[in-house]
């Protein structure tokens, strides 16, 4: 009996902190046990940059990518292949390349109890090491309603990898709903409240 109010008292808890995350507690990507969505669930977005080199190195093209947004093993690979970089020479030399590789698998999804770091890890297969955060399955799913205006074709924005055009507090490691601004169309949460507007009076 007493087992059971405390499994109820844990269960409204982990539900108060999904829902204040912006997910609902029958979110269906909140599959897994109820362990690790309780403490998957414990701290939201991924752990942001501390390592300065980091920021400096791999934030001077592009949006300095959170190292729990992929893998260890497709960190890996692309500290490997950094004179081939997505058509760009991007080296370094041995001894950063080396810190800047220990301090990415260090801190990888793998190891990391954030959010959305288990569910990107949650949507690999074993053997998967993509090159890329916009090509993990959880990535596109989350990303499949937005139109080629939004993003491709928004001069804006340009590709998906510009994940700070759109998540205002993506360098703090937050991609809450609430904080999405697309360039030239606004909030998200207004955007889709249009859209359920729209199909509620269709029906
Ligand atoms: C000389 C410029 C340059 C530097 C320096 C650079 N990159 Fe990149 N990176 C690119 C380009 C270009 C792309 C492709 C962007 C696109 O498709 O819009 C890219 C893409 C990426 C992606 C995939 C993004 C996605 O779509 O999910 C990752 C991950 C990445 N870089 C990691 C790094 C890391 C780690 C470093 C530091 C060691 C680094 N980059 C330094 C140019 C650079
Ligand atoms: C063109 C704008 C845009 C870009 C660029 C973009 N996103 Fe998103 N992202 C969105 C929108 C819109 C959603 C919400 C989709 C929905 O309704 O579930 C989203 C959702 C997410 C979520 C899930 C948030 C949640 O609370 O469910 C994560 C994590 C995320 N994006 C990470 C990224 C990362 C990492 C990048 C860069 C590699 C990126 N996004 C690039 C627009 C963007």
């Amino acid at each position: 009996m007493k087992r059971k109010l405390l499994t109820v008292s844990l269960l409204a808890l982990s539900t108060a902190m999904l829902g204040m995350s912006g997910t609902t507690f029958a979110d269906e990507d909140n599959k897994g046990g109820f362990l690790s969505r309780w403490f998957g669930g414990s701290k939201p977005g991924v752990a942001p940059v501390e390592n300065l080199r980091y920021l400096e190195e791999c934030g001077s093209c592009h949006f300095p990518y959170q190292p729990g947004l992929l893998p260890a093993r497709s960190w890996t690979k692309i500290m490997a292949s950094l004179d081939n970089h997505f058509g760009e020479n991007a080296e370094l030399p041995a001894e950063d390349g080396n810190m800047l590789l220990d301090y990415l698998l260090k801190n990888s999804a793998d190891g990391s109890s954030y959010k959305r770091s288990v569910k990107i890890m949650k949507s690999l297969s074993p053997g998967d090491a993509p090159l890329r955060v916009s090509e993990t399955p959880y990535f596109l799913k989350k990303h499949g309603e937005l139109t080629p205006d939004m993003v491709q074709n928004n001069p804006k924005v340009g590709s998906f990898s510009n994940c700070s055009a759109c998540h205002t507090q993506a360098a703090k490691g937050s991609f809450s709903e609430k904080e999405i601004l697309i360039p030239n169309f606004g909030a998200w949460e207004e955007n889709e409240k249009e859209e359920r507007g729209d199909k509620d009076r269709k029906r």
